[in-house]
């Protein structure tokens, strides 16, 4: 028996020797030291010895127990410690290598041209005001002089959704819905930016989707000299002082008399080249005296009040003020066209 058990010693003690990893070491611990295992298998049987002999095969027994179980703590211990030591290199941080560059974004030059014009006008005291882009045939057209059937509808080719809704063709539906929602007599100072859709074949200078932001003063004693001086003073702070500007009389159905303002061309300072066709002038956008009709028709008394609207296109805007050529990168999203704008 005391072989055996010298044997078994032995044996345990070579393979925890022997083990790589802790799973190892608990299959051993259980079948050397659990229940079942051959040490306990044999104190049971020690009913058979003699009594001199039971004393010591006991003493031994124990004795051998304790040694493969300290054997497994140690190995357990060395293990877990290669282990840690291991995990400790691995995960090392060397913090004198350079860091990965995070990219910043910036907002888009649409964006950033909205807010431009958009602070101009805040800067004038004009309200911001938004309005749905599906838009219902009464405030898109009708409520602008506008009528069903009316030749001048030709000039916005729309998206129909029904009969009576459309995705807007202008952003001056916000301007009849903001006159609508006053009590008649309450002066007006807004602008409208927003998204508009017309039914055209995107080209450089066409698109189906493109913004707008549209102005609308209403009170008493408005004057066309009001709407120039307006004009002129956001034409400076967005080209530059030196620019000029000009109105040429033009046709809106919601607006009489009608307006077009033209600014000075900045490649050429007026005397004509390629960018203003020769003309010395570049158009930005399209103004007037709120038509009679449109007030009425927003409870305003036309004898009292009158007003002044004006409508531009921030990606002509941006165009001009910028030299790009075509109005598609707006929307392709090229990010190397867009990253030149982006302001640090
Ligand atoms: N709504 C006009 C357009 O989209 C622009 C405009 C607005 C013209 C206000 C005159 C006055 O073409």
């Amino acid at each position: 028996m005391k072989e055996r058990l010298l044997e078994l010693k032995e044996e345990a003690l070579r393979k925890v020797e022997e083990a790589e990893d802790t799973k190892s070491l608990q299959d051993i611990r259980v079948s050397y030291l659990g229940k079942k295992g051959p040490i306990t298998e044999m104190l049971r049987g020690m009913g058979k010895l003699s009594a001199e002999e039971r004393p010591v095969i006991g003493q031994l027994a124990n004795d051998v127990r304790e040694e493969i179980a300290n054997a497994l703590d140690a190995k357990m211990k060395k293990l877990e410690d290669i282990a840690l030591e291991r995990r400790m290199a691995e995960e090392t941080i060397d913090v004198t290598l350079p860091g990965r560059p995070v990219e910043v974004g910036g907002p888009h030059l649409l964006t950033s041209i909205l807010e431009e014009i958009e602070d101009l006008f805040i800067g004038m005291g004009f309200e911001i005001k938004e309005g749905p882009e599906v838009e219902t045939d009464y405030y898109n057209f009708e409520a602008l002089n506008l009528p069903k059937g009316h030749p001048a509808r030709d000039m916005q080719d729309s998206f129909y959704i029904t009969e009576e809704l459309l995705l807007r063709t202008h952003t001056s539906p916000v301007q009849a819905r903001t006159m609508g929602a006053k009590d008649g007599s309450e002066p007006v100072k807004m602008i409208c930016p927003g998204k508009v859709y017309r039914r055209d074949t995107d080209d450089a200078t066409h698109s189906h989707q493109f913004t707008q932001v549209e102005g609308l003063l209403v009170d008493e004693n408005v004057r066309m000299s009001d709407l120039k001086g307006v004009l002129n003073k956001f034409a400076k702070q967005m080209f530059g002082s030196d620019r000029e500007i000009r109105l040429r009389p033009s046709f809106f159905p919601f607006t009489e008399p009608s307006v077009e303002m033209d600014i000075s061309c900045k490649m050429c300072n007026g005397a004509g080249c390629s960018v203003c066709k020769g003309t010395g002038w570049i158009e930005i956008l399209g103004a007037g005296m709120v038509h009679p009709n449109v007030l009425r028709m927003a409870g305003y008394d036309p004898e009292t009040y009158s007003g002044f609207a004006f409508g531009m296109g921030p990606e002509r805007i941006a165009m001009l003020k910028y030299g790009i050529d075509d109005i598609r990168h707006f929307y392709t999203n090229d990010i190397r066209f867009l990253k030149q704008y982006h302001k640090v």
